[in-house]
């Protein structure tokens, strides 16, 4: 990015972005990754670590539903090193619940990778973007937040922040360049990192999808939505294509002490490398079949109900199986003990298709893993 010209300081654009810091300073959200604002000007600075591996985690996925994880990983793994040092399947284990399990997978490789260079993160955007997992947004986020670089951190929050301010007619999808030139703009010269987080919070707080406080809204003398009366109509969006609703059944064999069968998903592909109960073979693309009668082994399988779970790119209704096995666990199965299923790297669906079979299940606390998120 351009540096920025520093005759701007009295415009309307430098205002903005002052009266940002000004609100984000009374109003930012306390999380458990963040250093209080304006900590870089005084020399402490964010964990780059920290600032990373909550980066990772919050991609995708909410930060209410990310606090609980990120605090159980940097117990279990202060350090990038101690990250790199754990074996894979305690990483999958621990992540299992937060979905897009290739994050996962690239969150193991990066800690690798940089353990294996000293431990170190690159501080600048072009040499974030190098490392496994690590995108345009996740690669100015943490340039900004970590090492204070004036990168244009867009997430879907400064998305909405920005058609709003601008009231940007063109369809979200289109707008994205429009958008980045706009916020490459606002983005200050001191504080670049707190700003960042300021065009988050403010998004999630103040200038909500539904229902937006603009009252409370330290931009709005420069939003050009509140005139139209109706800020709620930005982003516009183009309609969408429904996801197409996909079909299977998932088989939960118990043994009589409580264990469960379960065997681990192919490396690549949706859900790679993650644990589930047997199922019948559907995909994104094709349905599974539904009946008793595909499911691995013959049992005296009982239906026990059906459950719902939404991917990416489909929907997914899932026939759920239940029968009682004393057999040894067939090739490419394991018993897992009722102690444990809940430290299994079991994804939410699983989870769903286990509860539906047996109450509680995997909510058992495992010995192992007393403080996991829940
Ligand atoms: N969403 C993604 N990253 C965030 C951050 N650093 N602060 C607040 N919300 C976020």
């Amino acid at each position: 990015m351009a540096p920025l010209d520093q005759t701007r300081k009295a415009s309307p654009k430098a205002d903005t972005a002052t009266r940002l810091l000004a609100w984000y300073d009374a109003h930012h959200r306390d999380l458990p990754w963040r250093v209080t604002p304006g900590a870089f000007a005084r020399g402490i600075r964010a964990d780059p670590y920290r600032v990373w591996l909550s980066e990772v985690m919050l991609q995708q996925t909410t930060v209410e539903a990310v606090k609980a994880y990120f605090r159980n990983f940097v117990e279990k793994w202060p350090t990038v090193e101690a990250l790199a040092a754990a074996p894979a399947e305690d990483v999958m284990k621990a992540w299992a619940g937060l979905g897009y399990y290739s994050r996962a997978r690239n969150l193991k490789a990066c800690a690798d990778l940089v353990a294996q260079r000293g431990g170190r993160f690159p501080d600048t955007e072009a040499g974030l973007r190098e490392l496994p997992g690590i995108g345009v947004y996740t690669a100015a986020a943490i340039a900004a937040i970590a090492f204070d670089r004036r990168a244009a951190v867009v997430d879907g929050n400064v998305e909405r922040v920005m058609t709003r301010l601008h009231s940007i007619e063109t369809p979200l999808s289109e707008a994205k360049p429009e958008i980045r030139a706009l916020v490459e703009k606002l983005v200050p010269q001191a504080r670049p990192g707190d700003f960042a987080q300021a065009m988050m919070d403010l998004g999630a707080t103040i200038c909500t999808p539904k229902r937006p406080r603009c009252m409370l809204c330290p931009l709005r003398e420069d939003c050009s939505a509140i005139l139209s009366g109706d800020p709620e109509r930005f982003p516009v969006r183009l309609p969408k294509d429904d996801k197409p609703l996909r079909r299977g059944a998932a088989f939960v064999a118990e043994r009589d002490d409580g264990a469960i069968l379960l065997r681990k998903r192919p490396e690549k592909g949706l859900l790679g490398g993650m644990t589930e109960v047997p199922t019948t073979g559907w995909t994104a693309r094709v349905d599974g079949a539904t009946t008793a009668d595909a499911a691995p082994f013959p049992a005296d399988w009982r239906r026990t109900g059906q459950i719902g779970h939404v991917f990416t790119h489909f929907a997914l209704e899932l026939e759920i199986f239940h029968a009682r096995i004393t057999d040894d666990a067939p090739a490419g199965h394991f018993w897992s003990p009722a102690h444990e299923i809940s430290g299994e790297a079991l994804p939410t669906v699983m989870k769903k298709a286990i509860e539906a079979a047996i109450p509680g299940a995997t909510k058992k606390p495992s010995p192992h893993s007393a403080k996991r998120p829940a």
